[in-house]
């Protein structure tokens, strides 16, 4: 089992002398201004939460965007802040962007050019010269801040995902000794979707400098491959999952990211003890429905209007379910100057309120939609009251919303309705698969959900909680480090074992 302890121990013996700078747009803590008070809050970022006890476990350096507007406030001299504030762990640099170059590296070719090309939920790309320049501009302005913090001195940079794609050629250029990998968080499709991308060659030969690039999925990986094969002169060895280019080798590999068991257990049981639950109650004003819940960042690729369709279906074909279901949606607004975001928006919005006035009756209403971000106590606290949890993701690289509401099921119940084009479905095959492009399927599904047994809510729980355990962050991070060292699995697991059978003794 990995655990926080046995990363640490891989990190002090084995990168001895190499500090870790992680990299990513997302910062783990934003400064923000509310009204005249001063909040630091962690994003509505699966990346951040995830990444975010690796960094308290291991220490070193994490580089992000300063996106908050209180943010310049709360660095020293060197755009430094030790986090998290209430037991600083690591340091957070921040980068700081003109609201140009947010706009066209950001919001335009990382959201609107790579974000649809790598999700297929038929979103047309906008592909922008401009906007490439952008990219071009902010990933050797990252480049900087790595160079100035690494100092030519041995260090592992883990760049996070696709606003990074030219990084790791330009930190190998400059700094070949460097121990690079990156991890791609979002899927890749396949050669023919790719071959779309005006600066394909450019793109991939800035991933190649990595010395491993890691995906959710094998799958992914091999789309990877097929790409470098259609796109540039590299080797690409399909039985190494190695791409060999300018004589320099890349590892791609499978990491199926993940959370951090434990630490979600524990807060668990604190909102057990607490009245977070209650709070829900008495906001929602829930009765003694049976309670669905959905929890997304406001994105086209989570199949927020399918779900509520396929709610509509069920109240029509199974009118037993009227006035004691209750969905409560929670999205919480993103990318919102993105006209396709503002109007997805719109659509939920409209959506929800055509659903409610077809059905309300009296004080209930089938459709709760709360647009806004709320802390993970209260998330909790909805995952523990809820009947069945559902993530219809249109496509998605993991979805760790599945993952946490596995992970805060402690009484072993309630059901997950899981998309099948979501990473998580390959790990947490007890939840019920849909194909959420198919909204009949997915109200049967719901019904299927609130119609299930105990003991078969219990077993599919048990399962899926054994598994979230057993393949949690740490192991994600473990494998990624022992992969870039180049031990295999096997063998450092035996140094582990060895490790462990010494600290027993
Ligand atoms: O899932 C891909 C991803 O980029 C994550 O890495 C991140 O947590 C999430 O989308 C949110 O994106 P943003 O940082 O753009 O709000």
């Amino acid at each position: 089992m990995w655990t926080r302890q046995r990363l640490m121990e891989l990190i002090e013996s084995k990168l001895k002398g190499h500090r870790l700078i992680m990299v990513s747009n997302r910062e783990p803590y934003i400064h923000r201004f509310v009204g005249d008070r001063i909040l630091c809050e962690q994003p509505a970022s699966g990346l951040a939460i995830a990444l975010d006890p690796i960094m308290r476990a291991c220490g070193g350096v994490w580089i992000a965007h300063g996106s908050g507007d209180a943010d310049h406030d709360f660095v020293d001299g060197e755009d430094r802040v030790r986090v998290p504030p209430d037991a600083p762990a690591f340091t957070l640099r921040r980068v700081w962007l003109s609201k140009e170059l947010e706009t066209r590296y950001y919001y335009g070719l990382a959201n609107q050019g790579l974000w649809p090309l790598c999700h297929i939920v038929f979103k047309r790309p906008t592909f922008n010269p401009e906007d490439w320049e952008a990219y071009r501009e902010v990933n050797r302005i990252f480049a900087n801040a790595v160079l100035d913090e690494t100092e030519d001195a041995p260090a592992l940079v883990f760049i996070q995902d696709f606003h990074f794609a030219l990084l790791p050629r330009m930190l190998r250029e400059k700094s070949p000794n460097l121990l690079i990998a990156q991890f791609w968080h979002i899927p890749w499709p396949n050669p023919e979707v790719f071959r779309g991308f005006p600066w394909k060659e450019e793109l991939i030969d800035g991933m190649l400098g990595n010395d491993l690039l890691g995906f959710h999925l094998r799958i992914h990986c091999q789309n990877f491959l097929d790409t470098v094969d259609c796109t540039l002169e590299a080797r690409a060895d399909r039985e190494r999952f190695e791409i060999t280019r300018y004589g320099k080798s890349t590892m791609v590999r499978p990491f199926p990211i993940s959370i951090d068991f434990e630490d979600h257990a524990r807060e668990v049981k604190s909102v057990e003890a607490g009245d977070d639950v209650q709070r829900w109650h008495r906001e929602i004003g829930l009765r003694r429905e049976f309670v669905g819940i959905g929890i997304d960042r406001i994105d086209y690729t989570k199949g927020i209007p399918e779900r509520f369709r396929a709610l509509d279906r069920l109240l029509t074909a199974y009118p037993d379910y009227r006035e004691h279901l209750v969905f409560v949606q929670i999205g919480v607004p993103s990318r919102s100057s993105i006209p396709a975001y503002k109007a997805l928006e719109e659509e939920i919005e409209a959506l929800c309120e055509e659903i409610n006035s077809r059905w309300s009756a009296g004080p209930w209403r089938p459709v709760v939609f709360l647009k806004q971000h709320f802390s993970q106590s209260r998330m909790i606290a909805l995952h523990c009251l809820s009947d069945f949890c559902v993530v219809s993701s249109l496509h998605d690289g993991m979805n760790l919303v599945a993952k946490e509401y596995v992970a805060s099921r402690r009484d072993e119940d309630g059901v997950l309705i899981l998309s099948r084009f979501a990473g998580a479905s390959r790990e947490l095959t007890d939840a019920i698969l849909v194909n959420p492009f198919n909204e009949e399927e997915l109200a049967e599904a719901m019904r299927t959900a609130l119609l299930m047994p105990l003991e078969e809510r219990k077993k599919r729980m048990q399962r899926m909680r054994a598994t979230v355990l057993e393949n949690n962050i740490y192991r994600w991070t473990g494998k990624i480090i022992s992969t870039l060292l180049r031990f295999e699995a096997p063998v450092a697991d035996q140094i582990y074992a060895e490790l462990f059978a010494k600290s027993n003794h």
